[in-house]
């Protein structure tokens, strides 16, 4: 009886654990997932990558310096899986335009909201004299080593301001003051004080670590050597901090979450040998998305020798476009107009919806739901392109979205 009972057990175990086993997805491929580090890295560099990776997780309490007023409390919660975000998670930027005067109410709490504090402390409320907004929703982070590594060079090769070559597209620099802790490198070429911006998405940060230290501080509410003002309420008192050591984070910090995003490989291209994908970058190329939608750059140049010289794939050329009065949010930033937005790379958009639960969310504010929304939000510089896809037959559009899709 007792030999029944422990055999029947037996055999509904292993009936379970195939029966689990059959119903556990199997693991995503290398290709299908917004992780891993670039190609050629040394054990070391891995391992530091790995170092930077916990950085980038780490959930900031109070005790650690976290607000006093804050957006999120980690860099993962916007940039999840290191994909794009969503649009229940943007952040707000505010100023106040007056003509060509723009004030960014910086003593009055700008030029970001925070709309979430520490217990006992008031959250921010955006001040009465703004008047012009910009809601961002998180980007990819994968592959920013490569743009990182390009020479300033490279990136003003594609620059036409005055569209001599009357494609209908200019592209524009966004020359902008560098941060205090910026520490120019060969591939740099000022134009009197000022540098050549390449992320943000009005290309408003020369380096990764200008982003880096601006998210920590206006983001997380944290404070590093670079930056030892912590935020706070102007409504609560000027510098009512929240009491905690500045600075509260350290720089080998700050350096390990830029070495980690220095390290994240690109997006890898799946489905390139379907006949699909292939008409599909055809007609990318052939209707002109790829004005400003580059392909392809070469790196100059870095102390990480895995990012020296290598050729990769963005579909960005990373400068200025005016792309008309629907994605017009007034709200300027460096050089950039309210209608100016930096091209933004394409590469791991096919990937993108898994870290939007399901659904896709584009463009600045994540207000287009598919590709042909995004498209169809192409006015300024842009438009005689969006005219271009409509004009395609319904197979060809779903060409290129499969294209679209496969990067
Ligand atoms: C509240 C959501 C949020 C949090 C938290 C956040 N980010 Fe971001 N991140 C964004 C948005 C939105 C942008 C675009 C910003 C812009 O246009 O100026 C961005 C841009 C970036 C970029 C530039 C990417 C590019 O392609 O130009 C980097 C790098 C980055 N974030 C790193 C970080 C790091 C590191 C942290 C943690 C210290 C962090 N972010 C925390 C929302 C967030
Ligand atoms: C004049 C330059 C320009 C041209 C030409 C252009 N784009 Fe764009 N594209 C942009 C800019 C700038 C944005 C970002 C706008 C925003 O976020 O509000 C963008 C955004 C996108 C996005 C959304 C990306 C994201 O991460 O949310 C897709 C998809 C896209 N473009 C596809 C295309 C296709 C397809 C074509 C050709 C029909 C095209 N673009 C032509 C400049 C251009």
């Amino acid at each position: 009886m007792k030999k029944t009972i422990l055999l029947s057990g037996i055999a509904l175990f292993i009936i379970t654990m195939v029966a689990c086993e059959k119903m556990l997805p199997p693991a995503p491929k290398d290709e299908e997932i917004l992780a891993g580090t670039i190609p050629g890295l040394t054990p070391q560099q891995e391992h530091e990558h790995l170092v930077g990776d916990i950085a980038f997780g780490k959930i900031f309490t109070p005790e650690q310096g976290l607000g006093p007023i804050f957006v999120q409390t980690s860099c993962s919660n916007c940039h999840a899986g290191n994909g794009k975000g969503h649009p229940t998670n943007v952040l707000t930027r505010f100023a106040n335009v007056n003509g060509s005067i723009v004030d960014y109410l910086l003593s009055k709490g700008g030029p970001q909201l925070q709309q979430s504090s520490i217990m006992g402390y008031p959250a921010e409320v955006i001040p009465g004299e703004a008047n012009v907004f910009s809601k961002r929703m998180a980007p990819a982070i994968m592959g920013l080593g490569y743009i990182a590594a390009l020479s300033d060079a490279s990136i003003l090769a594609n620059v036409d301001s005055n569209d001599v070559d009357a494609d209908g597209i200019s592209g524009r620099i966004n020359y902008v003051n560098p941060t205090s802790f910026f520490i120019p490198q060969s591939i740099h070429i000022p134009n009197g004080s000022q540098y050549i911006g390449r992320f943000g998405k009005k290309a408003e940060k020369v380096t990764i670590q200008d982003q880096v230290v601006f998210a920590l501080k206006q983001d997380i509410g944290i404070t590093s050597d670079f930056d030892m003002q912590d935020l706070y309420n102007v409504q609560a008192g000027i510098n009512t901090g929240d009491n905690v050591t500045d600075p509260e984070v350290s720089a080998s910090f700050v350096y390990s979450l830029v070495f980690y995003m220095r390290t994240l490989k690109a997006p890898t291209r799946r489905n390139t040998d379907d006949p699909d994908v292939m008409a599909g970058e055809n007609l990318f190329n052939q209707i002109g998305c790829n004005s400003c939608h580059k392909s392809t750059f070469v790196t100059a140049q870095s102390d990480i020798e895995a990012l020296s010289n290598q050729t990769f794939h963005p579909y960005s050329d990373f400068l200025l476009h005016d792309m008309g009065q629907l994605l017009d949010d007034s709200y300027p930033e460096g050089n950039a107009k309210g209608s100016e937005w930096r091209t933004p790379p394409l590469w791991g958009l096919g990937l993108a919806k898994d870290s939007q639960g399901g659904q896709l969310f584009l463009l600045h504010d994540g207000r287009a739901t598919t590709f042909e929304g995004a498209i169809s939000f192409h006015g300024g510089e842009a438009a005689s392109r969006r005219t271009a896809f409509n004009t395609l037959s319904e197979q060809q559009k779903q060409q290129l979205i499969k294209f679209l899709e496969s990067l």
